[in-house]
């Protein structure tokens, strides 16, 4: 009589026959749903920290790589584990922190369901750190729509990475998650010593792409001169188009009004184009107003999810 899992070694088993589909599979049918078995299987290998870097090009296939520093997939079953029902969760299947009605883990379907709905998933890194990157066609698998109109982006994903840490640190804070384009998230990793800095940009672009991050030689100069800011973590609590905004000075009644024509609007309006850009940043809806006393500048600064490089 054959057994529930076959033994495959290094704590792995493949689950077989009805045990598989008892656990059933994790639904997948949005990118955020593979994005989320991505962030659960990193947190369950005991990751502290989870970088993710998405791209969206022409406008239709979303990259995503989750990179982490948990305890990683032995080399040996790096190919292993796209396979149905290959898992370490056999004798010990995950249930979700804060809500247990939904499904346990552990039935090794998430990343072979993932690899049969992308283009392309690939183990690029077992370990220190760990990085599994995956290609969509938005076409085939779509991505939730923010409900919000105020981000020019209509992605989800970074929210389901807020959501995903979030509920992780109700019961143990320590996780600390990051999103954004791959030249931020390779400053973001070189601040935070996930991988060493190199003097060189040759080398650092090659350990870049080793990690599923394509980036430009141009952004690899940038990133070792210091001009590419890291991104701030999501558990730090802030939230994107956040806080803190506040107004600036009050009216001064009386006081001179400096009228700007439309040429030195547009002056001003390139020079904070060139800066946003400069640090992977968009703006949008500029605003100049002239007031008694005081020239306001209002502009939405944020960071576009397609590529530009
Ligand atoms: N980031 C990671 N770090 C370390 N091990 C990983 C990582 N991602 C996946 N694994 C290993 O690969 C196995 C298969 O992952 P997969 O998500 O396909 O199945 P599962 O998590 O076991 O179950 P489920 O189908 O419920 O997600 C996991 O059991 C785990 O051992
Ligand atoms: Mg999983």
């Amino acid at each position: 009589m054959e057994g529930p899992y076959r033994d495959l070694g290094a704590g792995f088993a493949r689950l077989t026959g009805v045990e598989g589909a008892r656990r059933g599979p994790s639904r997948i049918t949005h990118v955020e749903d593979a994005l989320l078995e991505l962030l659960r299987n990193a947190r369950d290998a005991g990751a502290a920290n989870i970088y993710v870097a998405s791209t969206l090009r022409d406008r239709r296939y979303r990259t995503l790589t989750v990179i982490d520093d948990g305890n990683g997939i032995p080399e040996s079953h790096r190919d292993l584990i796209l396979e149905p029902g290959v898992t370490t969760r056999h004798l010990n299947p995950v249930t979700e922190p804060g809500d247990h009605s939904l499904p346990t883990h552990g039935a090794g379907l998430s990343l072979y369901q993932i690899k049969s709905l992308s283009l392309e998933t690939s183990v690029l890194s077992t370990s220190s750190p760990t990085s599994i990157r995956a290609i969509f066609d938005t076409n085939t698998i779509p991505e939730r729509t923010l409900q919000s109109t105020t981000r020019p982006s209509n992605s989800n994903l970074r929210a389901t990475l807020e959501h995903f840490t979030e509920t992780t640190n109700i019961h143990s804070p320590r996780l600390h998650t990051y999103y954004g384009t791959p030249a931020r998230i390779l400053a973001t990793l070189l601040h935070y010593r996930i991988i060493q800095n190199q003097r060189e940009s040759a080398g650092l672009r090659e350990e870049a792409f080793a990690l599923g991050l394509g980036v430009s030689m141009r952004s690899v100069q940038r990133i070792l001169r210091g001009e590419v800011v890291p991104v701030e973590g999501i558990s730090a609590g802030e939230r994107s188009g956040g806080a803190g905004r506040r107004r600036v000075g009050g009216r001064v009644d009386g006081a001179p009004v400096l009228e700007l024509g439309v040429e030195e609007s547009e002056r001003i309006a390139d020079i904070l184009r060139r800066a946003a850009r400069s640090g992977y940043m968009e703006v949008a809806d500029l605003r100049i107003e002239s007031r008694p006393g005081e020239i306001s500048l209002r502009a939405r600064v944020y960071e576009p999810e397609e590529e530009y490089e």
